[in-house]
């Protein structure tokens, strides 16, 4: 086993490292913003997939965390966590025997339907078990992976209303097709737009069901033109905590290329491994350790900024100089930001914790692995 090391630059590669000061920075940014708009925030665990990140953000007033799926919500709860809203349909028998059993460890686990033999095969096995359980209408605002569509919504919430062992406690409504827009008037037009139905919806169902007081939205990229919806009651953003280049390359509100609003705490360490060529070196993070989606990771830190990533299969990359920008030598340890965090996230085990150049502790990656 490798002895402990204290400076960030002498960790094993590859690896993934979190700046702390620039993590609490965005957790606290985000929350603040949040508190200030009368909103609550319900961070989506699905991005940092980390149990002690998760506390963190609980304890800088975040009401509730998002798991993707079901196995997610599980580890949270073996973690010590609850108030855990599932935002993805739980259907088959196994799982749904599974998320029944998890309700009863954490009676405020909740879960969103979006289909009326689910709403039917919840409801049985609740009652098998004696057991009742708070859900979210899941309402398709336009991105057609899960949701009911807003036809077909208040069909689906009367039959969760008369369903004796579910209680109907809100409508989430993901917008994730318009949260990577680069234009940021552009993205603004089409999360208010798309968002009108879930407003709508949940309108209706606010004033017949007495339990019905959420509407759960938002990712990252929306996050402040969201709040300026009044009926919105909590944000379930996730990338906001860690970013990506992904996300780092949209517009805001007061940057029109540049989402000036968090900044990247996430970075991956990558040592040149060998350095033969005079016109670019490898490095020893390639497909198995950084997802290939949104882009391509991007030199951070200390490096000259005319270096370049490039893929270069499962185990390497290549370090290109755009300028004339010397290539570094073998041993080299440099700092990527990734092109997309939640899935390169999933490809590890732990994050190195660093103020600094300084590693100041380590957190587990504890849901990693958690797609079930
Ligand atoms: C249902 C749901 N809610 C919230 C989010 C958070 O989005 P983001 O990571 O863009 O903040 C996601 C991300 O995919 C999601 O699937």
């Amino acid at each position: 086993m490798r002895p402990t090391v204290n400076k960030k630059l002498e960790l094993d590669t590859p690896c993934l490292v979190l700046d702390l000061d620039i993590l609490e920075h965005n957790i606290h940014k985000m929350q603040a913003t949040v508190t200030r708009a009368g909103k609550s925030l319900r961070p989506h665990a699905k991005t940092h997939k980390c149990s002690a990140l998760a506390r963190m953000q609980l304890e800088a007033g975040a009401i509730g965390v998002c798991a993707a799926k079901l196995s997610e919500a599980e580890a949270l709860v073996e973690a010590g966590l609850d108030d855990i809203l599932i935002t993805g349909p739980v259907v088959t028998p196994y799982k749904l025997e599974r998320l029944v059993g998890l309700a009863g460890r954490s009676p405020s686990l909740k879960v969103v339907l979006d289909h009326a033999d689910n709403v039917t095969l919840l409801d049985r096995k609740l009652g098998e078990r004696g057991l009742s359980m708070g859900v979210l209408l899941d309402l398709d605002v336009g991105l057609h992976r899960t949701g009911v569509k807003p036809s077909k919504a208040l069909a689906l919430a009367n039959g969760i209303i008369a369903s004796p062992n579910l209680r109907l406690l809100g409508v989430q409504a993901y917008a994730g097709q318009a949260q990577h827009i680069r234009s940021y008037a552009a993205r603004k037009d089409t999360s208010l737009h798309c968002l009108q139905d879930a407003v709508d919806i949940f309108r209706e169902l606010r004033t017949r069901v007495p339990t019905c007081i959420s509407l759960s939205t938002s990712g990252t990229g929306t996050f402040d033109i969201d709040l300026e919806i009044e009926e919105i009651s909590e944000l379930q953003v996730g990338s906001y905590v860690l970013m990506d280049t992904e996300y780092l390359d949209i517009g805001s509100a007061s940057s029109p290329a540049h989402f000036a609003v968090f900044e990247p705490a996430l970075r991956l360490l990558t040592t040149v491994v060998s350095a033969s060529h005079t016109d670019f070196v490898t490095v020893d993070a390639g497909l198995k350790s950084l997802y290939r989606d949104g882009g391509i990771p991007r030199l951070a830190g200390p490096a000259p900024a005319a270096l370049e990533y490039t893929w270069f299969g499962d185990e390497y990359g290549m370090i290109r100089a755009t300028g004339d920008s010397p290539l570094p030598a073998p041993g080299t340890v440099l700092e990527l930001l990734v092109s997309h965090c939640d899935p390169t996230v999933n490809l590890f085990n732990d994050y190195y914790l660093t103020r600094g150049g300084e590693v100041v502790g380590s957190w587990p990656i504890d849901l990693r692995g958690c797609s079930q």
